[in-house]
């Protein structure tokens, strides 16, 4: 399956899964969390700029818009809220699948909407002169932080990045959501539940990859493993190999043994008090932080100018 479709399975099932059982859910938090952002978003920002109410409007940046729905329910209603003469929407995603379904939806015409494929950590300048962006990051992505694993928290790995996102404008609000949960043992029964998301990787790469025919799939298992204290907690998502395996991906011979444990990925969750302090390391002000007080919470942070 692709990892679009994989992801948009997922977010189905956990709503409906939170519908049936009355329970909330990360994908039900978030968007509860992101209409009270909406409603408040026009304090956040300036709109006096040189001594006059700026007409421009301020532009929306877009870190992993991921989904149709999450578009239409996190980012969408930002964007019209802030829409002024000039104001544009910009959205960064490394899924070309994600991009183009957003582009066909018939509630984003009209609007001005540029659609980049592009690393979200990369630095990137996308706003120049005074053009003032709202930055959002949603879906916890920040937490999928390259970082080594480590029993020490990733101060160092969380201020860079942040550095990096909020490099997108001189004039800059920044929204990030993040985990804020460290219980490792609900961690772990929550990522283990769900290996797939995980292990798809493998399937996309036999799909997609220049690899031979005795690579298989299947040869993975999953488990969460976890570090952290009061501060962080990081899930290493690993893939166990079950047996010996050898393989060809391009011209380069692959040995895989019995056991190898592979670090395929990071999602890390963070103490407010952390990341605010990260926050200050990297030029950032808190300027409020929206919490569902049951371990969804979302950032807002101003650029110091
Ligand atoms: C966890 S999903 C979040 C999607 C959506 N914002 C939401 O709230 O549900 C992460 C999104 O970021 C994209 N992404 C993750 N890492 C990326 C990277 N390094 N560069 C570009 N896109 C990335 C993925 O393709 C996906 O769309």
């Amino acid at each position: 399956m692709s990892g679009a479709l994989l992801w948009a399975k997922a977010e189905t099932q956990r709503m409906n899964n939170a519908l049936v059982t009355g329970t909330a859910n990360m994908v039900d938090a978030e968007i509860k969390l992101a209409q009270k952002l909406q409603q408040r978003v026009r304090d956040y920002v300036q709109w006096y700029h040189q001594g006059e109410r700026s007409r421009s409007g301020v532009s929306i940046l877009d870190y992993g818009p991921g989904t149709v729905r999450a578009f239409q329910h996190k980012t969408l209603p930002l964007v019209t809220s802030l829409c002024g003469e000039t104001s544009r929407c910009i959205l960064v995603d490394r899924s070309n699948e994600f991009l183009c379904d957003i582009r066909q939806l018939p509630s984003a015409f009209g609007l001005r909407i540029e659609f980049i494929r592009h690393d979200i950590f990369s630095g990137r300048r996308y706003f120049f002169g005074d053009e003032a962006a709202f930055v959002v990051m949603f879906g916890r992505t920040f937490g999928n932080l390259a970082a080594s694993i480590s029993e020490t928290p990733p101060v160092e790995a969380v201020v860079q990045a942040l550095k990096k996102i909020s490099n997108s404008a001189k004039r800059c609000w920044v929204a990030i959501s993040i985990g804020s949960d460290l219980r490792k043992d609900v961690a772990k029964s929550y990522y283990e539940a769900h290996p797939d998301f995980q292990l798809n990787v493998f399937y996309r790469m036999k799909a997609e990859l220049p690899i031979d025919d005795n690579f298989d799939p299947e040869v993975f298992d999953y488990e969460a493993d976890i570090k952290g204290d009061d501060k962080f907690m990081q899930v290493i998502h690993t893939a166990i190999v079950k047996r010996n395996s050898t393989f060809y991906l391009k011209d380069k011979s692959i040995k895989l043994l019995d056991g190898d444990r592979l670090h395929l990925k990071n999602s890390f969750s963070f103490s407010e008090a952390f990341f605010k302090e990260c926050a200050h390391l990297a030029g950032l002000a808190s300027i409020d932080v929206l919490s569902d007080n049951a371990g969804s919470d979302i950032h807002v942070f101003e650029k110091a100018t």
